[in-house]
């Protein structure tokens, strides 16, 4: 939910600045801006659409003069995407400029107040009630202001800020959402993440909640929220550039999605020695894991289907209850959590505000926070009791795959370890999980490698105006995640639903030539869902069943198959999901969708 850049130094701002908002433009494109310092005065520029528009409107920088700036790309919350809603917001006097990744909750009330004093607003949007107060509290010294003005503030910000007082510094400050500093040799950076900062320098500084960092080309002081200076450590960012970067693929979906067999096996192997799983990396005792009466899994997005995967696995190998949660309705449902909890938080991004919320609230409650995230360094990692890292690399397109994938071999790893601790698994079968799930990077291969044959099913199906998709247990869980892939990157509407609860009522939407894609992974249950599929063929539909290689049977009820690697049923997710990724990759691609970009979405949703 937007993307903030800051640079300072010898070079000319804009064009770092304009490629770092090109890195960031998933959180957000529907406007952008720049803006930079120079002799003395701001030079602003901002428009509707995405960063190739601003690139057009500076000729890729040039027509901004100056050595020090802020760049954002912008995902509307506070008003419609226009040119003037769009970040930096200027003060009314000129003098500064403001850019803003999150939201000021009581900004009316601030308006209001600020409005009387006479400022005049030329937006809608929340974020220019800093850079009045800015102007309002500004005696002289920066920081003081910027103190008096974040104390004013409620809700959730990173913010960067440019003032023409002071012609070499570049201030940044965060609570609640994201932000980095780079540091760099004559040059230093902000950033909502790392990846438009890996162009420039690997060493990182993560700014905590009520931090302000003053940036010159030379030196990066950070203080706390009293303005006490605060000592902080240089981190190493591992992810090279070529990663952040199409290398040759139309889409980083599809490069993303070619990339899970590598990124399953970076997460899996170095937690896999002689058939067994091994987690150093966290300090959850055994005593500990023998106590939780209870686990709840909580998410937002896929993440949240990645936990109703995981479920059925940790469900069964270990024999305790499991309870899967959106993070946004969980922290309002003053749920029944205790000492005796673990809490898994799974977030790709780290960033998700309702998830971070979710996470504090059960924290509160004594809950043990475990926590599976992509990025290193990033807030829910930061505030968990135990990270399990996905080594993934860097997601950029929206819709997730890669993400997914991983944080389901974590929740399987995590499934065989705890059921081992517990011994709710017996030695043999327990090895013999450990390497049906080491085989997973193999079987996703053979997945992909279907890619050509996906194609022409996407030729037949992307005209509808509507898919269902069904399928019981894991099956269904998959279902959940691939109607969601669907709808998010090709604007069919999509529908998942549990197979036995069709003839409950969904089964008043089928009608001749309405496609159902039927997954039946599981061979124990497989004719269960076979059932389905023949009553949904009675009413007209066409079907597309995903199966496991042997069952043949299902060829002689559905219209169109593809067949995946045996797997292991309570793994079987991680495969099953590749062809319903490639479909909706290629459903999107017939429709002329932009893949990477969905309209309406963002990858880090980084608001309530
Ligand atoms: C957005 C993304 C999804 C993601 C969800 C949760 O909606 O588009 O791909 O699953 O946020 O994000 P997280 O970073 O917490 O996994």
């Amino acid at each position: 939910m937007c993307g903030i850049v800051g640079y300072v130094g010898g070079q000319s701002a804009a064009p770092i600045l304009l490629d770092g908002l090109k890195k960031l433009e998933y959180r957000g494109y529907d406007s952008a801006g720049i803006a930079a310092l120079h002799d003395g005065t701001i030079t602003l520029r901002k428009v509707t659409g995405r960063i190739a528009n601003l690139c057009a409107l500076t000729e890729d920088g040039k027509t901004v003069p100056g050595t020090v700036g802020i760049g954002h790309t912008r995902w509307a919350t506070h008003g419609a995407p226009t040119d003037q809603n769009a970040h930096p917001h200027t003060s009314n006097d000129g003098r500064f400029a403001v850019v803003h990744n999150g939201i000021i909750e009581n900004h009316l009330q601030l308006r209001d107040e600020l409005q009387k004093k006479g400022y005049h607003f030329e937006s809608e949007t929340d974020t220019e009630v800093i850079v009045h107060l800015l102007e309002h509290y500004y005696r002289g010294d920066l920081k003081t202001a910027v103190l008096k003005v974040t104390a004013r503030l409620q809700g959730s910000y990173a913010l960067g800020i440019l003032c023409a007082d002071a012609p070499d510094q570049l201030l940044a400050v965060r609570e609640a959402s994201p932000l980095l500093i780079g540091v760099g040799i004559g040059s230093n950076y902000f950033a909502s993440d790392v990846t438009a900062l890996v162009a420039h320098t690997r060493n990182i500084i993560s700014l905590e909640d009520g931090e302000l960092a003053i940036l010159t080309a030379d030196d990066v002081s950070v203080f706390d929220c009293a303005g006490r200076p605060v000592q902080k450590s240089i981190s190493r960012i591992t992810w090279d550039v070529q990663a952040a970067e199409k290398g040759g693929y139309a889409h980083f979906m599809l490069k993303e999605m070619m990339e899970q067999p590598a990124a399953v096996e970076a997460t899996l192997s170095p937690r896999i020695r002689n058939d067994a799983v091994c987690l150093d990396e966290i300090t959850l005792s055994d005593e500990t894991i023998r106590s939780f009466r209870k686990i709840v899994i909580t998410a937002c997005g896929s993440a949240y289907y990645a936990g109703c995967a995981g479920r059925y696995a940790i469900e069964h190998l270990c024999r305790v209850p499991v309870q899967v949660e959106l993070a946004s309705e969980l922290r309002y449902n003053n749920p029944m959590i205790d000492g005796e909890t673990l809490l898994i938080v799974l977030s790709q991004s780290g960033e998700t505000a309702d998830t971070i919320a979710a996470l504090k609230e059960c924290k509160q409650r004594g809950a043990s926070v475990l926590a599976v995230v992509n990025v290193v360094g990033s807030t829910i990692a930061r505030l968990a009791d135990d990270v399990l890292y996905t080594w993934a690399g860097p997601e950029i397109a929206v819709a997730t795959t890669k993400g997914y994938t991983t944080q389901l071999a974590v929740l399987y790893l995590f499934a065989l370890y705890a059921a081992h601790v517990r011994g709710t698994i017996d030695e043999p079968t327990y090895a013999k999980l450990v390497r049906t799930l080491r085989s997973a990077p193999s079987g996703m291969q053979q997945a992909l490698d279907l890619n050509p044959k996906i194609p022409k099913l996407a030729k037949k199906y992307h005209r509808s105006p509507s898919i269902f998709f069904i399928g019981r247990n894991t099956d269904y869980a998959v279902a959940l995640e691939g109607a969601l892939k669907m709808k998010e990157i090709s604007y069919l509407h999509a529908e998942a639903y549990a197979a036995g609860e069709l003839k409950h009522g969904t089964i008043a939407l089928i009608h001749d030539g309405q496609p159902v894609i039927a997954l039946c992974c599981n061979p124990a249950i497989a004719a269960k869902t076979m059932s389905n599929i023949i009553e949904v063929k009675a009413r007209g539909a066409e079907v597309l069943a995903v199966a496991v290689r042997g069952t043949q049977e299902i060829a002689s009820v559905a219209d169109d198959l593809i067949f995946i690697p045996r797997m292991e049923p309570l793994f079987a997710a991680i495969v099953e999901i590749v062809p319903l990724q490639l479909l909706a990759y290629h459903v999107a691609k017939e429709n002329g969708c932009d893949i990477d970009k969905p309209k309406n979405l963002a990858k880090s949703v980084t608001v309530e």
